[in-house]
């Protein structure tokens, strides 16, 4: 069920203004944030104006909203492309995304007319990891369909064939694609379920931790074969932009579970449904969407996929944090500093 804030909110569908603090500064926030990071807000020394609504803001109401702004705060559903940069102007200095990805950013636009860029990162590692264990566990143990079996009303008694699902404990091996601080946190949960580490495509910032963790590295085809479970911690960008499509997706075998809690389009969702309609794969657990909000109505049909509406990092003091996080890049920025966490153009 939607929270109450989220229905009436979805009512009103307004774009209040909030304006406080001198006029020197304006910045636009797209989102109502944690009440910690409104109080924040109001703290500028800024005329802020809030998009006060749980729903994003239109392209339109986005595009006049940057207009002479000096600071927008964004989520990971705004696009932040060269026109809206353009539209901006001049005055805009920093663009804080309330996130850790930012495919939605155009970073080399932003370069390109000076425009700092700052994302969240470090503060939902734990979060989006705990998330990705959860899923690994209720999809290897078919939480999810057994929970739907008993709402619905169905008889049962306890029998030894009764939803038999994965083990995930000693044995079994989990692939992570994409190891860095939330690949690297996920390995570290699955370690202590006795889980044996294959990982690809491994930052060098957790190189050394990987070691440690007994990861091993291998390709990502071998990775696929071999692994029971597979995970994915890559950003999107256009080298992993449906780095799991039709030719992946049957090199893994038919019992293995894929878990995403990256971004919907590291996978070819379309080569997905086929691989689950026609038994390539066990299953999925599915935190995001290629074409989100919107979900393929196929998957939804498949008792095998477990499908959340991307809320890795939805806990309560990981979601203070990311908001605090952006609030104080926009801060840093306006008043003269070094961003907190500034994402830089590969
Ligand atoms: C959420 O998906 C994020 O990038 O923080």
């Amino acid at each position: 069920m939607l929270s109450s804030t989220f229905r009436r909110s979805r009512r009103e569908a307004s774009d209040d203004v909030n304006a406080s603090g001198s006029a020197k500064n304006h910045v636009f926030v797209a989102r109502v944030l944690p009440d910690v990071a409104m109080r924040e807000l109001d703290a500028l020394d800024a005329a802020v104006h809030v998009h006060r609504a749980h729903h994003p803001p239109s392209r339109q109401e986005l595009l006049s909203r940057a207009a002479g702004a000096s600071a927008l705060i964004t989520l990971l559903s705004e696009q932040v492309d060269d026109e809206l940069l353009g539209v901006a102007g001049p005055e805009l200095r920093v663009v804080a995304n309330c996130a850790v990805g930012y495919d939605n950013i155009d970073l080399a636009a932003a370069e390109r007319r000076g425009v700092v860029v700052t994302n969240t990162p470090g503060v939902l590692d734990d979060a989006t990891a705990d998330l990705t264990l959860a899923l690994m566990l209720a999809a290897s143990r078919r939480v999810v369909e057994a929970d739907r079996f008993v709402r619905a009303g169905n008889a049962w008694t306890w029998d030894p064939e009764m939803f038999v699902g994965l083990d995930i404990s000693a044995g079994a091996t989990l692939g992570i694609v994409g190891v860095g601080r939330i690949g690297i946190a996920v390995g570290r949960r699955a370690r202590a379920f006795g889980l044996r580490l294959l990982g690809t495509r491994i930052s060098q910032r957790v190189r050394e931790e990987a070691n440690e963790l007994g990861v091993e590295e291998v390709e990502l085809a071998t990775l696929l074969a071999d692994s029971d479970v597979v995970t994915l911690h890559c950003p999107l960008s256009s080298s992993t932009r449906h780095l799991i499509g039709a030719p992946e997706l049957h090199v893994m075998p038919s019992h293995a579970l894929l878990v995403n809690t990256s971004r919907g389009a590291v996978i070819d969702e379309r080569a997905l449904v086929t691989a689950l309609e026609e038994g390539t794969i066990g299953g999925a657990a599915l935190d995001v969407f290629e074409h989100e909000p919107d979900v393929d109505p196929r998957l939804l049909e498949l008792d095998n996929v477990i499908t959340l509406p991307h809320i890795g990092s939805a806990g309560r003091a990981t979601r203070d944090a990311m908001a605090l996080l952006a609030v104080r890049n926009v801060s840093a920025v306006l008043s003269g500093q070094a961003p907190l966490t500034a994402v830089r153009a590969p």
